[in-house]
């Protein structure tokens, strides 16, 4: 299919392959989702109080920026407004923004140049989706879906009008901020008494983008079969790769959180461990993606401890691995990863990263490996890792097989202190 729109370079972001997500908004204050409204069917009245009490005062975003530093984030999304309507800029085209809470300050602004002082790449997060606006129509989604009154004024609305706020606030987005490296506009749900890119005017949409940020990478969620320059799996790791319509690899992000919630949800439990958001990482990596790992301010201003706690957790593992992260996709076609163990490979370097995802006894089997090794390390401490066809030894005396035997590295008994080890190979 042809398109009339350019395709941005994406290679920073194929590169980079860590970002953060931040969803921050005013359903921080009930703490229990940021679907609040539409899960309890909350009317706009009932949900003021949060505005008119939004006043994060230990906002410290040089500190949320240091923080995506030091795990590794090379970019970050916030979201500019999310579901509820809200505004977290000045915008002129709503009175339901930050300009009109108790703390009033720019919060975008403050962000972005926090986060751009630290050399992180500036990602929107723009929701199509907009339960404030008296144009929007209400549908399966929407907070009054079951309200026939609210139903019944659907006709008097006019998501034209919709779709030209949109236009107008992303202008905004795309003039006040300097560059904007990613768009990340959500989501689209076409169908019966859903909404897709006809609601949203997305090709007008994009076009904006495309004329004012030409070099922006724009997701997947416009409903545009020609504009997406990453796909977005969201709260799942892929099986494998992502291969297009082509059979060729596309490039892909996968969103994920620490808790099941985006927004900071307080008495949620399910909280991923380092050990398993590090693995995260390296899984999509080694399938050639992203991720995108979201935390969820409070209502304060400050990231929760549990998320502290993961985010040192990881720039610690970051500090001495990130070789295995950056500029790393796939291993090379053919090659087999060994058990309980995954493969990312930087194919500038031709170094392979073996992330040993369960600690083996001894030998670590690489079937196809064969003779192509050169040299192998631990990453963390660049100690020497041997290698060859073990059991050979002990097995050729007793009528072994020793030839059939794969290459293997041999490991300490004990575990590296790291969360997830790597051993570093120099390929011939
Ligand atoms: C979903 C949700 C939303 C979240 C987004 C992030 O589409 O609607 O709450 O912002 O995923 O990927």
């Amino acid at each position: 299919m042809t398109s009339r729109f350019t395709k941005p370079d994406s290679r920073w972001f194929v590169h980079d392959r860590f970002g953060m997500f931040i969803h921050w908004g005013l359903y921080a204050m009930p703490a229990r989702h940021e679907w609040i409204r539409s899960r309890e069917e909350i009317s706009i009245a009932d949900y003021q109080k949060h505005f008119e009490h939004f006043d994060p005062d230990l906002f410290d975003p040089i500190a949320w920026a240091r923080m995506a530093k030091r795990a590794g984030m090379e970019y970050f999304v916030i979201t500019t407004k999310h579901h509820d309507g809200f505004c977290m800029w000045p915008t002129v085209h709503t009175d339901y923004c930050i300009s009109n809470t108790p703390y009033q300050k720019d919060l975008i602004r403050m962000t972005v140049d926090a986060f751009r002082a630290e050399g992180i790449k500036v990602g929107f997060y723009y929701s199509l989706i907009d339960w404030h606006h008296p144009e929007f129509t209400i549908d399966r989604i929407h907070p009054m879906r079951n309200n026939a009154a609210e139903r019944a004024r659907n006709p008097l609305r006019d998501m034209r009008k919709y779709a030209e706020y949109m236009r107008n606030q992303v202008l905004e987005l795309c003039t006040q901020y300097g560059k904007i490296d990613l768009f990340w506009f959500d989501f689209s749900y076409p169908g019966e008494d859903g909404k897709g890119h006809q609601d949203w005017q997305s090709e007008e949409l994009y076009a904006i983008v495309q004329e004012l940020q030409p070099h922006a990478l724009v997701d997947n969620r416009l409903d545009l079969p020609d504009v997406g320059d990453f796909v977005t799996p969201e709260q799942f790791q892929p099986a494998g790769g992502l291969r297009g319509a082509d059979g060729k690899p596309v490039v892909w992000e996968a969103c994920q959180t620490f808790s099941g919630s985006w927004g900071y949800y307080r008495d949620e439990h399910d909280w991923k461990s380092v050990d398993m958001l590090v693995r995260m990482l390296v899984d999509g990596v080694s399938k050639g993606g992203n991720l995108l790992l979201n935390v969820g301010p409070t209502a304060r201003g400050l990231f929760d401890q549990r998320a502290i706690d993961r985010l040192e957790g990881i720039a610690d593992w970051m500090r001495l691995h990130s070789k295995s992260i950056y500029g790393c996709g796939a291993m090379p076609d053919g090659m087999t990863q060994p058990t309980d163990c995954r493969y990312t490979y930087n194919a500038q370097t031709n170094r392979l990263y073996l992330h040993i995802f369960a600690w083996p006894f001894r030998d670590i089997y690489c079937p196809g490996l064969g003779d192509q090794v050169a040299y192998a390390q631990f990453l963390h401490d660049g100690s020497e890792v041997h290698f060859g066809a073990v059991g050979e030894a002990s097995w050729a005396g007793m009528g072994g097989y020793a030839d059939q035997v794969p290459l293997a590295f041999q490991v300490p008994i004990i575990k590296p202190d790291v969360v997830v080890p790597v051993i570093e190979i120099f390929l011939k």
